[in-house]
Parts: structure tokens; sequence; C-alpha cells
């Protein structure tokens, strides 16, 4: 048995002492004890506890990768999550504070990957447990939205006629308005059967979208999400926001970002979780790579009354970035690239005209990167918020405002 000290956390929230020696599930100020194999305490017994250690609220914390930060109190995961964006903008020699941490509450997330295959029991569908392949199943998990937990013994059945032992299917499930939107990779191959059998198991559980290994097998309502007056109906399995309350954040935030801007350009759009609020008061380009999405949000367009124009363009902004000249037809614009931030199109935006950018980002490395190239151009942070979806995971997201100075 050996005793260290946590000095830190990681970047997956595990413990960190001298060594490095990582240690799961501790804190900073722990003193924590195990036998160390490799560069880790497997089970560490937590000897002297940190003032910040709470009670897990889930019963299924201890096994369950989905959460790694639940022995944690509130403030000290705002405030950890809150350094490592701090620390990401210090290494690129930005300084600016972080005017606050919007935290999604429990039972919120709409929208969940589970994994799920055949035993010689029966069938098992949950999530995967900390580093590793084993799956957990999490009945009472006090992240997901109470519908999408009403929906596992749905799950269960589509394992139980779709699913094989061998290999694992990923369920993802998004809680729209309408209903349960559910999108099965991974499954058996369709067939009659099959198809009529998945037609049953919608109808008893009142699933109202399911999509099998990209097929769409039974539509018994369109699933939608009201963005203000529009209703859009994502293809399946789309990129949205994790939960209501972080994607209202963000867009109050985007608002302002852009307030007085007549038109705005919306880069990475998705789906149009930003243009169709926009377009209450702006016209709106809506640039994105992925055509079904754009599909979505025309579509949402269309069918709302009201709303200032919008138009789309599916482009691929890591390779073909708006250039400058382009640019310069907007106001402002909002970006929200993925993990691996917009390197090529932040350096147009840099060299372009406009004034005013919303930045949301999931990825404090890439988002401290892009900034540099803002801040390097004569852009300043007016503001930066936290803004805390995927609540008790190391994931972080920023929403800022740049404007020129
Ligand atoms: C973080 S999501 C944001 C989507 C949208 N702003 C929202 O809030 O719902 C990033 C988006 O970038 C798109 N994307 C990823 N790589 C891209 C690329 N190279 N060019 C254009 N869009 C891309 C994805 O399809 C996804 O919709």
């Amino acid at each position: 048995m050996t005793q260290i000290e946590i000095t830190r956390l990681g970047h997956h929230g595990d413990g960190i002492a001298v060594g490095p020696i990582f240690a799961a599930k501790t804190l900073p100020g722990e003193i924590v004890e195990g036998d160390i194999t490799g560069d880790r305490i497997v089970s560490p017994s937590i000897v002297t506890p940190s003032p910040d250690r709470v009670k897990p609220p889930c019963v299924h914390f201890k096994a369950c990768g989905g959460c790694a930060l639940q022995h944690a109190s509130d403030d000290f995961v705002a405030n950890w999550k809150s350094d490592v964006v701090r620390t990401a903008l210090s290494h690129q020699g930005i300084d600016v504070p972080i005017s606050s941490v919007f935290t999604s509450p429990n039972q919120s997330r709409r929208r969940a990957t589970f994994a799920g295959r055949r035993t010689k029991k029966g069938v098992l569908v949950g999530l995967h447990g900390r580093a590793s392949g084993t799956l957990v199943p999490v009945p009472n998990c006090v992240l997901m939205t109470q519908k999408i937990m009403n929906g596992l013994p749905a799950f269960e059945d589509l394992v139980q006629i779709g699913g094989s032992r061998r290999v694992e299917m990923a369920i993802t499930v998004t809680d729209s308005d309408a209903g349960l939107d559910v999108s099965v990779v991974d499954g058996k191959e369709l067939d009659m059967e099959l198809r009529s059998d998945l037609a049953g198991v919608v109808r008893k559980y009142g699933i109202i979208r399911l999509s099998w290994n990209g097929d769409e097998v039974v539509q018994e309502t369109r699933p939608f999400l009201s963005f203000g007056r529009a209703r859009l109906v994502p293809p399946p399995g789309a990129f949205l926001q994790a939960t209501r309350h972080g994607e209202q954040s963000l867009i109050a935030l985007m608002k302002e970002a852009v307030s007085g801007a007549e038109r705005v350009v919306d880069l990475f759009s998705g789906c149009g979780t930003f243009a169709l609020p926009m377009a209450e008061f702006a016209e709106v380009h809506a640039v994105e790579g992925e055509k079904a999405m754009l599909n979505s949000l025309s579509e949402a367009w269309k069918t709302a009354s009201g709303l200032k124009p919008v138009t789309v363009a599916t482009r691929d902004l890591f390779r073909q970035p708006l250039l400058p000249d382009e640019l310069n037809k907007f106001d402002a614009a909002i970006i929200d690239p993925p993990r691996a931030g917009a390197l090529a199109q932040t350096g147009e935006l840099a060299k372009s005209k406009l004034q005013s950018i919303g930045f949301v980002s999931c990825n404090p490395v890439t988002f401290g990167r892009d900034a540099k190239t803002l801040v390097e151009a004569g852009f300043a942070i007016d503001w930066l918020h936290v803004v805390d979806q995927f609540r008790w995971s190391p994931h972080v997201e920023i929403a800022a405002k740049f404007s020129r100075t």
C-alpha cells in the first residue's frame, strides 16, 4: 500500500499526484492509498477527504463511466471547469475573466447513446464502465430526462429482437418535444420480419420514430424541437445541444453577441440551433457540412411564420472556409465548430471586416488556439461564460463574444 497526495485533476477528471500517479474519483488535497499498478492506483481508499468531497447523487456512480465528478461539490466542479478554460487561454497568452457558469440541472440530458447487447440470460442495455467495455445498467441515472429513462424497457426489447451477443448496438435517443426519437446503429440486418417486430415495439412503447442502421423503419409522428416560432424536425441522430437548459443559455448568449446585427452568418450551423432564433430579428446565412441538417433547417424556416430570410449552404469549412469577401456581407458571425475547432475559418474571420463574433466551443484547447488568431487580428474578448450541459463529466463548453477594438 502506498499513500499519495492528490495535487490536481487531469483532463479526464482523475486525481493526479506527483509522478504522475493517477487515481480516479479523488480530489486535490486528498491523501489516498492503494497499490500502484503502472501509473495508477486502481482502487484508491480515501485517507483524508477534501472538504469539497460530497456523497455522489447517483447510485450508479461507482460502476458507470458516464460521470467522472459526482464525488465533488457543485462549486468545485464549476471552479475546476473554469480553471480548465483559464489555463487553455493562458497558454495562448490570453487572460480574460469568466463571467459565470451555467450548469444544467439533474434529469435534463435530453440526448443519450446507450449500448446494448444480448447475453446468455437475456439482454443488457446501459452505459460503459469507466475505461472498460463493461456494460452497466443505469435504471436510476440522475442525468437523463425521465422520458428517456422511461424508454429503457423499449430499448431492451429492441436489443432482444434486433441485437446479437457478438456486436454491441448503439441506441441514440433524443427526447424530442413530440416523444422519443430513436436511432440504432449496428443492429441485425433489416428484413421483413425484423421490420414488423420493430414496428411492434414502436407501437407498444410510443416511440415516435425509429431508424435502424441508417434506414427509417417507422415514423408514427414527426419528432420536432421548438426554436421560438420554428419547429425543427431533425434528421435521425443529428447533432443537438445536450440539454434544453444548455441550448437556451447558448441561444441567449449568442443573441447578445450579435445584437443589433441585421445580417448574421452562422458557421457550423448544424440544424439551426442559432440560425432559427436569430432569424426572429436578423437575416441569417447558415453554413454547415451536413446537407441533411440544412434540409431540416430550411424546412423548419419555411413552415414558420414571421421569420426573416434564412439561406443555407453545404460547405466543408475546414477545407473551404468562407473568405473575407463573403464574410464582409454580414454584420456579425456565430461560429460553433466541432472539437477540432475552426483553424481555417478563424483565419479568414481574422482577415475580414466583421466587427462582432459569437463563439461557442466544446474544446477549450482549440478555442484557445482560435481565440489567439482573432486577438492577434485586433479582436478583444468582451465576455466569456462556461456552459456546463455535460454535468459531472470533464467536458467544458464556452460561449464568448469577440469585438474589434
Ligand atoms: C458543435 S456542432 C454545432 C451545431 C449547431 N451550431 C448547434 O448548436 O446545434 C458542430 C457542427 O459542425 C459540423 N461540421 C463538422 N465538421 C465540419 C466541416 N468540416 N465543415 C462544416 N461543418 C462541419 C457538424 O456537422 C455539426 O453540425
